[in-house]
């Protein structure tokens, strides 16, 4: 391909499982993106909840290009120093004492899955394999995690769907407590669902999944893939909750843009993955690991943390001006830099019609699902960027009103 590429080469070279914007973003800085036009966009999308300190933030370059000089990966015959530092760092914020780097998301919770069922094997025996989620969770695209995952139509059409899992109603305690029993060996949670439509969990649920999982000898797995570093406004959204997890998933914002993942867990519980039960070439990988370590380290200190909440503030203020005008929002709802906006009545189901018309406004935005408008920012947003963000939304807003 000598020529620019254009959107018609995705549909002759790539696999048909996503169907991008027109537009091709070429260049960002902080929270704007400029495409192959010069065209310019306020970036409230954060590439699902990744880019936590936007595009091109000094501090990351300055992390990836310094190791980049350095060393780039080894894989696991050896270890490396990056990934050494950023465990520590993890295990010093946080309730874990040990770390599994990887990846991605899904990568996270695969092993957390993995780990659940080899220590529950080891500690209690072959019978307590059974695994409890949520319906309308969203856990990866591993055949695992989907399976997990409360969506079936991401599990379907691939083939005998691994046992022992069952799905109960999020927020709804009494559910779990019917499944639970001396064969559970763990539940998986988000403490906000995301891709489910941004429904942060009760404070209720929480604390009476982690009663039950002490009563069942279970282990709670917090997937924190989407809520975690900063997101919530906490390191952790299990610090706002102050219900601590067995296991905690995290990837997204850990790397700001970088593909990395992590799975936290407790010295009672690490020794499960002995040599090994698990691996992946590229966990721990020194690249990564140093973007991460450097991301984990601006994010959690009170300025970034409380700028959080800020801007958490405003954003709603601002929706909330929107909807008195149109009537669109039925709730506004959300965490720190991770809100979503529930259409009203009269637009139910038409979230990602306002997509295009952002975009066109010159507005990147996301959706969770069809009736969700989601928006999953850079942790750190110029708050000039969410006024002009904002004023590009309304307008979109008022043409999907408009029926323009
Ligand atoms: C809560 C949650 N878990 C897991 C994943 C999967 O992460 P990845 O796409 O990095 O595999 C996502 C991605 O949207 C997510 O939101």
């Amino acid at each position: 391909m000598s020529q620019t590429p254009t959107r018609a080469d995705f549909d002759q070279y790539m696999v048909p499982n996503y169907a991008p914007q027109t537009a091709i973003p070429v260049r960002g800085e902080g929270s704007r993106l400029w495409d192959q036009e010069g065209k310019e966009y306020i970036d409230f999308a954060g590439g699902i909840a990744v880019n936590a300190l936007g595009h091109c933030h000094p501090v990351l370059v300055d992390a990836l290009t310094e190791q980049a000089n350095k060393l780039w990966h080894l894989a696991n015959v050896y270890t490396n120093e990056p990934a050494l530092k950023l465990a520590q760092a993890l295990v010093e914020r946080t309730f874990a004492d040990k770390v599994f780097l990887c990846s991605s998301g899904g990568e996270a919770n695969e092993a957390a899955l993995k780990l659940a069922r080899r220590w529950a094997y080891n500690e209690h025996g072959e019978h307590k394999d059974k695994i409890i989620s949520f319906r309308q969770s969203f856990h990866g695209r591993t055949f695992f995690t989907v399976s997990v995952g409360g969506q079936p139509k991401y599990s379907q059409g691939f083939g005998p769907i691994p046992g022992g899992i069952l799905h109960a109603e999020f927020n709804d305690l009494e559910a779990v407590r019917e499944l639970m029993g001396d064969d559970t060996c763990a539940v998986m949670v988000e403490p906000m669902q995301g891709e489910g439509g941004i429904v942060p969990a009760t404070q209720e649920f929480l604390e009476g999944l982690r009663a039950l999982c002490d009563e069942h000898q279970a282990l709670l797995i917090f997937d924190e893939v989407q809520t975690g570093v900063g997101r919530s406004g906490s390191l952790y959204a299990y610090m706002e909750y102050g219900v601590t997890p067995d296991v905690l998933t995290s990837a997204k914002s850990l790397g700001g843009g970088f593909p990395v993942g992590a799975m936290l867990t407790t010295d009672a519980i690490a020794p499960a993955m002995a040599i090994g039960t698990h691996g992946s070439t590229y966990g721990g990988n020194a690249l990564a690991s140093a973007v991460a370590l450097a991301a984990v380290e601006y994010i959690d200190t009170p300025e970034v943390l409380e700028g959080v909440k800020h801007r958490h503030d405003l954003f709603r203020e601002h929706l909330e001006a929107i909807n008195r005008q149109y009537g669109v929002f039925k709730e506004i709802r959300g965490m720190g830099m991770l809100m979503g906006a529930q259409m009203s009545e009269e637009y139910e189901g038409r979230a990602k019609e306002i997509l295009p018309l952002a975009i066109e406004e010159g507005l990147m935005a996301l959706i969770a699902g069809p009736n969700v408008l989601r928006m999953a920012p850079s942790l750190v947003i110029p708050e000039a960027d969410i006024r002009e963000g904002m004023a590009r939304l309304e307008r979109a807003v008022a043409r999907l009103v408009a029926g323009q």
